[in-house]
């Protein structure tokens, strides 16, 4: 593409920021759909995050996405928070308005999409939830909204599954979400579960950890969907596979949240056989 006086940025910014698969996501776009767009990371340091995103509005940046550690910090910057990202409690795509940034999660609708995309249901579905940390409170809201029979939320420090449970509980009017510990899994009742990782538990260069190596677990498990896209074949997803179930990694709800972040910041509907087309590209970015 040719760099002139009419490109829109727009950007990531995080610390760490140098790994992501983002750029690939948006250039990859702005190829395809022949916008006059470029996706540059920023790496921010802790205590600049604020005046990142002052600066941003100022260099008129169409939009940003935001990462780790920054979801929740940014949200103070903001002008305007979207009411799905304001309940999670967590942004990640901010979207250049009138007079500064409007904060969006695109996580947990790209991860419903991604689901979709496999044909993994969450309505009427027994849930298990692994985790409490950030990514879990947007799926565990996701779980919630989409109207899971039941989701037991399983986390190491049972303290944070029962404020992550409560709190989505009492925002979203249900009683779906029941806390345990995480070596308490061998009480969850003797059925079939669609099971979500959500902790960081082997992710690289982790690769030979799962939270729980009991195959007696595994057996409950129908569907497995890993959080995790590195490495793309988890220990979490063979342990599944190895019982008979289906298991699935997270690349897709990565390609799916960056896809709703830019039709955000573009108002315009990216087709499936597009998300196809950019999911190739990250899959050979990831060597799969
Ligand atoms: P993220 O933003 O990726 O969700 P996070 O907020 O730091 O990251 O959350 C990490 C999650 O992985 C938490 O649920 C954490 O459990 P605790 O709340 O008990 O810390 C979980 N986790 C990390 N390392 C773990 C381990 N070795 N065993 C079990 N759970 C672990």
């Amino acid at each position: 593409m040719t760099i002139d006086g009419y490109t829109r940025t727009c950007g990531l910014i995080g610390n760490p920021v140098e790994h992501t698969l983002s750029p690939f996501i948006h250039n990859t776009l702005a190829k395809l759909l022949s916008h006059n767009l470029v996706y540059v990371p920023f790496h921010v340091e802790e205590g600049q995050v604020l005046s990142a995103v002052q600066g941003a509005y100022a260099l008129n940046l169409l939009g940003l996405n935001v990462t780790v550690p920054y979801k929740s910090q940014v949200m103070e910057g903001l002008i305007e928070i979207d009411e799905l990202a304001e309940k999670i409690g967590a942004v990640n795509t901010l979207v250049r308005v009138e007079s500064g940034f409007k904060g969006y999660n695109t996580d947990m609708p790209g991860l419903y999409r991604a689901m979709s995309s496999e044909g993994i249901q969450i309505e009427g579905q027994e849930v298990i939830l692994l985790g409490a940390g950030g990514a879990a409170r947007a799926v565990a809201f996701l779980c919630a909204s989409k109207n899971a029979a039941r989701v037991y939320l399983l986390n190491r420090s049972i303290e944070k599954a029962r404020e992550v449970a409560g709190e989505v509980n009492e925002k979203t009017g249900k009683d779906v979400m029941y806390p345990m510990a995480l070596s308490d899994y061998h009480c969850l009742p003797n059925q079939r579960f669609l099971a979500i990782q959500a902790t960081s538990v082997g992710l690289y260069p982790d690769t030979e950890q799962a939270v729980i190596e009991d195959e007696a677990f595994y057996r409950k498990i129908h569907t497995g969907y890993d959080l995790i896209y590195k490495p793309s074949n988890t220990r979490f997803m063979q342990l599944v596979q190895k019982q008979g179930g289906k298991a699935y990694h997270g690349l897709k709800m990565l390609l799916y949240q960056g896809i709703i972040a830019y039709e955000l910041w573009n108002e315009l509907a990216v087709s499936e056989e597009m998300a196809s087309e950019v999911y190739e590209v990250l899959k050979k970015k990831m060597g799969m």
